[in-house]
């Protein structure tokens, strides 16, 4: 079952205008919000996230927090398995004919449920690998838009080169992944890029930083060197349907002598001690 505009269908039955922005343009926004053992893990600061995404392109939010509550927990009841990532995506809507300026229109609002299998600690202690590039990307990376090209280009790259994700750098500072956010720790202090237009606001930053707090690790949100990045004790990524991985490879250069890191160990212990809780 999917969410189609006030309809919950089956997803064969579920399709839209050929005229959907979405569609003509990629002008829309989106969410993926997991869901453990049935409860949607920080609902209000995805849906705050939704809201700041929406106010950016200038389109209503069509429900109330509520509202959407109840539309994630209707799709919910369609589905048993205990773990799940909700995608919720919003266009601006069907035109009549493909203009790049636009009018006022009614959102196409769509959402359905997707499996959430992360990694346990014991995959994760595996370590995983990553290769860098120069952020190419606009200047308005803090709009989850459903615009994705070039997150698509560097994705493809890293299954390419059978890495786990693409660091990306500009000007030299890392800036986040492809489809995560990047931290590194050095001298037992973890760095990440500051919250910015450059980066997308991860949900799990929010928490692997609250984390990193509880086991009093010094936290500087500063964003790292690409030189810092190649000599950094531990670097991870994090997000929400791979909540934070730890990376002991970087084009080609071990990071900690390709071993796992402590903080990385306690971080991620009580990271799942949230999403527990
Ligand atoms: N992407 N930065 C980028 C560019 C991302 O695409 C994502 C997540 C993140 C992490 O955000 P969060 O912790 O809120 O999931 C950072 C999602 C999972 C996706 O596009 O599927």
């Amino acid at each position: 079952m999917v969410y189609l505009n006030g309809e919950f269908l089956a997803k064969n039955q579920a399709s839209i205008s050929v005229m959907d922005r979405g569609f003509l343009f990629g002008d829309g926004v989106y969410e993926v919000i997991p869901v453990y053992n049935g409860n949607i893990f920080r609902l209000q600061e995805h849906l705050q996230r939704l809201q700041n995404s929406l106010d950016a392109i200038a389109v209503t939010n069509p429900y109330t927090n509520r509202e959407w509550h109840d539309i994630f927990s209707q799709l919910l009841t369609h589905d048993l398995a205990p773990n799940q990532s909700i995608y919720l995506q919003i266009t601006r809507g069907a035109d009549t004919q493909r203009k790049h300026s636009f009018e006022s229109l009614t959102p196409t609002v769509f959402a359905e449920l997707n499996p959430l299998t992360p990694k346990t600690k014991l995959e994760l202690i595996q370590g995983f690998s990553a290769i860098t590039q120069a952020d190419f990307r606009w200047q308005r990376c803090d709009i989850k838009a459903t615009s994705l090209l070039a997150n698509i280009m560097y994705s493809q790259q890293a299954k390419q080169n059978q890495v786990e994700e693409v660091i990306l750098h500009r000007d030299q500072s890392i800036t986040e992944g492809a489809t995560s956010n990047v931290f590194i720790v050095k001298n037992n202090t973890l760095f990440t890029h500051p919250t910015s237009p450059n980066i997308l606001s991860g949900i799990t930053r929010d928490l692997v930083l609250e984390s990193a707090k509880a086991c009093q690790l010094p936290i500087q949100e500063i964003a790292p060197t690409l030189d810092e990045l190649l000599s950094a004790d531990e670097v991870w990524i994090s997000s929400s349907t791979r909540e934070v991985m730890p990376i002991t490879q970087v084009d080609d250069q071990p990071i900690n002598q390709g071993k796992i890191g402590m903080h990385w160990s306690s971080v991620y212990d009580h990271y799942q001690s949230l999403k527990n809780a």
